[in-house]
């Protein structure tokens, strides 16, 4: 048994992390959080701020002046859009495609707003007939979805969305999580009125910040929600004429008050999580964005083959297919759990297991990030062919690799 009074330094095992996410941080991430503190209003801090923000532009393809970062992981900055634009009572649809479609769904059931939902199963997504549809029957304040689905590996496509929520005078909030530079998510041209992220799988950092943005009409309408606390209140504060916001941490009128010209004080930035943030904008503009998302492709298309050659099935909708992660079916004749523990514990590659409907059916292997390199795919192939054999798998042997190498000719 482990002795928790023993003194020890931290160290963590080795691994290669080609799962849905979290992956290995980029070392370049790793170097910059341990930058040292300063203080929360030192100009150099307020500067790595507005740094900040003009960077997530930049990965948002966004003109947004309200582009910034809310402290927490990724389920923070749904948190904070949900509860700052849906007031108690007010309608949103949420389309639902796997088990984060369900997440956006309780957070606005936690919200007090009316949800109403459709469905697609898990491994399809939905057509843009079907969500006009349904807007026109609910009428929502608000349509909220999911770009990549990790659970299902599915990336619902969204170019036209925007226009049809634009038509209705809906507000079109977008979880990009697991997709955002993996695949194609300009805001503006897309029209989207709130967009939130997070730094664990493409963006090659860890979890713990999650960046958004929000276009004039959605920050309009936070602004009638409007509440400044007490202490801090001058005279020359308004409050909003709408309901205020049933969150103090995450009242993303207070953050954009802290975050903008008056810097009124709010959270305690996260200072070594800001610094995370910007290397990993950073790193991607430094690549080009499309080029990461290029990248992405080549690489998941080199797993897909690869695992393909060894036989095994793929979930879902492959033309839908988030570019970073790939479902395959369990092979009937091997134990999953077991072959996912003889990968890390032989090998230190770690590969997803799945949720809900899923469970115990298919592994989730991701290429994203810092990971979607030519030398962890063809590791994980190698690796995933070698546990397969040994765990009684009775198809194809020697010829992942192969096939993946050709694929980068
Ligand atoms: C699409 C999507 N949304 C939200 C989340 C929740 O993120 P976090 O665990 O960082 O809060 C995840 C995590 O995997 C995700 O894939």
């Amino acid at each position: 048994m482990t002795n928790y009074t023993d003194i020890h330094t931290l160290n963590p095992p080795q691994r290669l992390l080609m799962g849905p996410g979290p992956i290995n941080a980029d070392p370049r991430v790793l170097r910059a959080m341990s930058a040292q503190l300063i203080g929360q209003y030192d100009p150099a801090m307020t500067g790595f701020m507005n740094e900040t923000m003009a960077r997530y532009r930049q990965i948002f393809k966004t003109q947004n002046k309200w582009t910034f970062l809310v402290d927490g992981t990724s389920r923070a900055g749904i948190e904070a859009v949900l509860v700052s634009i849906l007031r108690p009572g007010d309608k949103v649809l949420v389309p639902i495609m796997g088990r984060f479609g369900h997440l956006l769904t309780e957070i606005s059931q936690r919200v007090g707003a009316e949800v109403h939902t459709i469905e697609v199963p898990w491994g399809e997504v939905f057509q843009p007939e079907q969500i006009e549809a349904a807007i026109k029957r609910v009428k929502p304040n608000v349509l909220a979805m999911v770009q990549g689905d990790t659970s299902t590996t599915m990336n619902q496509p969204l170019a036209h969305i925007g226009a049809i929520c634009a038509q209705h005078d809906v507000l079109f909030y977008c979880d990009a999580t697991a997709s955002i530079v993996g695949n194609e998510l300009p805001a503006d041209e897309w029209q989207l009125d709130a967009l939130s992220v997070g730094l664990q799988k493409c963006l090659g950092g860890p979890s713990g910040s999650a960046p958004l943005t929000l276009s004039d009409k959605c920050v309009d309408w936070i602004r009638t929600r409007k509440k400044v606390e007490a202490g801090i209140r001058t005279a020359a504060h308004q409050d909003g004429t709408e309901p205020f916001i049933r969150s103090n941490y995450f009242d993303l009128g207070m953050v954009m008050d802290y975050w903008g010209e008056e810097r009124l004080n709010h959270h305690t930035e996260a200072t070594n999580m800001l610094y995370c943030a910007s290397e990993c904008a950073r790193i991607v503009i430094e690549e080009g964005v499309d080029e990461c998302v290029a990248r992405h492709k080549l690489h998941g298309d080199a797993m897909l083959v690869g695992v393909q050659a060894m036989g095994l099935k793929v979930f879902g909708d492959i033309q839908n297919k988030m570019n970073n992660v790939v479902g395959v079916y369990i092979p009937d004749e091997v134990d999953g759990d077991a072959v996912r523990g003889q990968m890390l514990d032989d090998f230190g590659i770690e590969i997803g297991t799945s949720f809900g409907p899923l469970h115990g059916k298919i592994w989730r292997i991701g290429t994203m990030g810092y990971n979607a390199r030519k030398d962890a795919v063809l590791q994980t192939l190698a690796c995933l062919d070698a546990c397969l054999q040994a765990n009684g798998y009775k198809g194809p042997h020697g010829e992942a690799t192969a096939a993946a190498l050709a694929h980068y000719k």
